[in-house]
């Protein structure tokens, strides 16, 4: 096979690992019966100080299927996501992804082009009451797989179970299906990322074992209480549950700097700054002078300050000074030193500007309903967009205004905020909203299943067949009404692509199962029904590149071309490719092109075109698939 092919799969990440372990200890390599493995013996004693013995007991989340879930998340998927245009809405300009199919393989896709892009994920995933769907992931090929791939049945209706309390696997079968999702989730957090995700008390204790062991425990940022509602539900046996939690977990605890995980301040919170000396920094409070150690604990921080009205030296009492003396005497130089009204207190307090507090307000773990709204405010959000249907398809969507809460919380006005189980949409209609306010750009990417509504809903008779549909037209409705009445300047739009099997032949990916002389049988190594649209997607995510980037398609020499991000990568699936065309997309200069290699005039073309590329335009990556 011509070595300049993209391998069009999801990156190996069990020969990535296998790598990165085997560069930091090559000391634990070694071979098995089917080639380099690691001495797992020898990795532990690496890290241990003491001599490691058998198989202890360890503090640690275990069930049934853990391994596989971990072997889950590092499968590679052949799998593709290919574009919808007619369900987007401005395909070529959004920067917004609806993202049609099971998250997990989608997680898988979206690795490479995403790996440390998203600052901001929020989940809702199933809750596990026993009557909510939890998804089985399932990778062997046994019969009923051959039945959903002959139409015979609905592959996500098969797939979906309910998972009551008295099968046996209660609590095994959400985390098997939770595991892999999250592992391939906090890849693609940023440095700063977060992560909130929405759990009651049936597995809120199983989520923070599970993201403890993730994410590590000392990146949890708390358990936000959300109290869900006011009213007592009096024919519950026991106590009324009122509150939900959302945990939120950061990817790296170190990097996060008083800019984020603020909320901006609200009316109140101003008015306690004052400016009673009409201070030219503006208006500010003081906070005290103390540190939180004695003198004797903090020398450097035990030192006299002089009072301005009478010259006395001032020592630290019982607490030391919360600051080194450098920075006390730059406070008395920056006039920051507030003594009380005609210097009538002992000691100093220090001022705080509010112009200075660009950090915002510090959260606080309880989200009250009187300030985020219940689960009934998450119906009625809703129905207010879809007034001609019930809408009792959706038990809980979260309230927008919750949504918006750890949105402030948890991004900066340009970032990316991907829910990858986002129902009917809350979240994405939060972003359109806060954006409208704030002037922000935050861009949402939604992943959703297409799980069947109930055929006789009205609803489903009226297309919206699946909880995509409903998602995608929440969205559209929101759009539309936060333009009409705010006529903000905010990307309304949003990209659908669809999971989908991958664009090539399975030949492309067997060689070894096919004779030579069958080769030519698959002449074009793509599937029939499959456009240049959803190839140039493929070939983006392939190459690691955002499927949000803008894409503009122009016509050179005749033939159809895709630009994506200007000359970030070129992309033509025509046929009949030639030298002619070569020098005239040399004088382009893309950094990428990448041609179908089935689409050169003939062999010798290939060959030159690849020659021509490399004189005319050197920087250019030439690829075919
Ligand atoms: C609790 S709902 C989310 C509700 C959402 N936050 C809202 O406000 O509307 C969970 C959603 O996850 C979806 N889901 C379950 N398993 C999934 C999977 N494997 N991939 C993608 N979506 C899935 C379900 O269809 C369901 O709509």
């Amino acid at each position: 096979m011509n070595n300049d092919k993209l391998d069009l799969q999801s990156p190996d990440i069990v020969r990535e690992n296998f790598e990165k372990l085997a560069t930091l200890f090559p000391n634990c390599v070694t071979e098995g019966a089917d080639g380099e493995v690691i001495d797992f013996d020898l990795l532990k004693q690496e890290l241990s100080h003491a001599v490691v013995e058998g198989n202890k007991e360890r503090y640690r989340l275990e069930w049934p299927g853990k391994r596989e879930a971990i072997v889950t998340a590092n499968l590679p998927t052949t799998k593709t996501l290919r574009p919808v245009r007619e369900d987007s809405v401005d395909f070529d300009n959004t920067e917004n992804l609806y993202i049609e199919g099971d998250n997990l393989e989608v997680l898988k896709l979206l690795q490479e082009s995403y790996l440390g892009k998203i600052k901001m994920i929020y989940i809702d995933p199933p809750y596990n009451t026993g009557k909510d769907f939890v998804y089985r992931d399932n990778f062997s090929k046994d019969a009923q797989e051959e039945l959903i791939e002959s139409g015979q049945k609905d592959e996500y209706n098969q797939r979906l179970v309910t998972n009551p309390e008295t099968a046996g696997r209660y609590h095994t079968n959400w985390l098997n299906m939770m595991y892999p999702r999250l592992k391939l989730a906090r890849n693609l957090l940023s440095d700063k990322g977060v992560i909130f995700i929405s759990i009651d008390s049936n597995e809120n204790h199983n989520a923070r074992r599970l993201c403890d062991e993730i994410f590590g425990e000392f990146n949890l940022v708390t358990e936000f209480i959300w109290e869900k509602k006011y009213t007592t539900s009096n024919n519950i046996v026991g106590v009324s549950d009122v509150h939900e939690y959302v945990l939120c977990y950061c990817r790296d605890l170190n990097n996060l700097s008083d800019a984020i995980l603020r909320l901006p301040y609200t009316k109140e919170a101003k008015a306690r700054y004052k400016n009673p000396d009409n201070d030219p920094k503006g208006p500010w409070m003081d906070v005290s002078y103390h540190g939180p150690k004695s003198p004797a604990e903090r020398p450097n921080l035990n030192y006299p300050i002089i009072h301005p009205k009478n010259g006395e030296e001032i020592w630290p009492s019982e607490k030391s000074w919360a600051y080194e003396k450098a920075n006390y005497l730059k406070h008395v130089d920056e006039n920051r030193l507030y003594w009380g009204k005609n210097f009538s207190y002992s000691e100093p307090r220090l001022k705080k500007y509010l112009s200075e507090m660009k950090g915002g307000m510090v959260p606080k773990s309880l989200l009250s309903n009187k300030d985020v709204g219940g689960t009934s405010n998450g119906r009625d959000d809703l129905r207010k967009l879809f007034k001609e249907y019930s809408m009792a398809i959706f038990d809980n969507p979260k309230p927008v205004s919750l949504m918006k809460k750890l949105l402030q919380i948890g991004t900066d006005k340009e970032d990316i905020v991907l829910d990858f189980f986002s129902g009917s949409g809350s979240l994405g209609q939060a972003i359109l909203e806060l954006n409208a306010e704030d002037g922000g750009k935050r861009k949402h990417y939604q992943v959703q299943l297409n799980e069947l509504t109930d055929s006789n809903s009205k609803e489903y008779k009226a297309g919206l067949i699946n909880i995509c549909e409903i998602g995608k037209e929440r969205i559209r409705r929101a759009a539309r009404k936060i333009k009409e009445e705010t006529n903000a300047d905010i990307d309304y739009g949003f990209r659908v692509y669809r999971l989908d099997s991958s664009n090539m032949q399975d030949v492309f990916y067997k060689p070894q199962d096919y004779d030579q002389t069958n080769l030519d049988l698959f002449g074009d190594n793509v599937k029939p029904d499959r456009t240049a649209d959803d190839l140039l997607a493929q070939v983006m995510l392939d190459w690691g590149l955002p499927l949000s980037l803008k894409i503009d398609q122009v016509d050179v020499s005749g033939k159809k071309v895709f630009k994506v991000a200007k000359n970030s990568l070129y992309a033509c699936f025509d046929s009949g490719i030639d030298e002619d065309f070569a020098k005239a997309i040399a004088k382009e200069k893309p950094l990428r092109i990448v041609f179908k290699d089935s689409g050169f005039k003939n062999d010798t073309a290939k060959t030159n075109v690849k020659q021509l590329l490399k004189q005319l335009s050197p920087e250019t990556e030439m690829k075919v698939i």
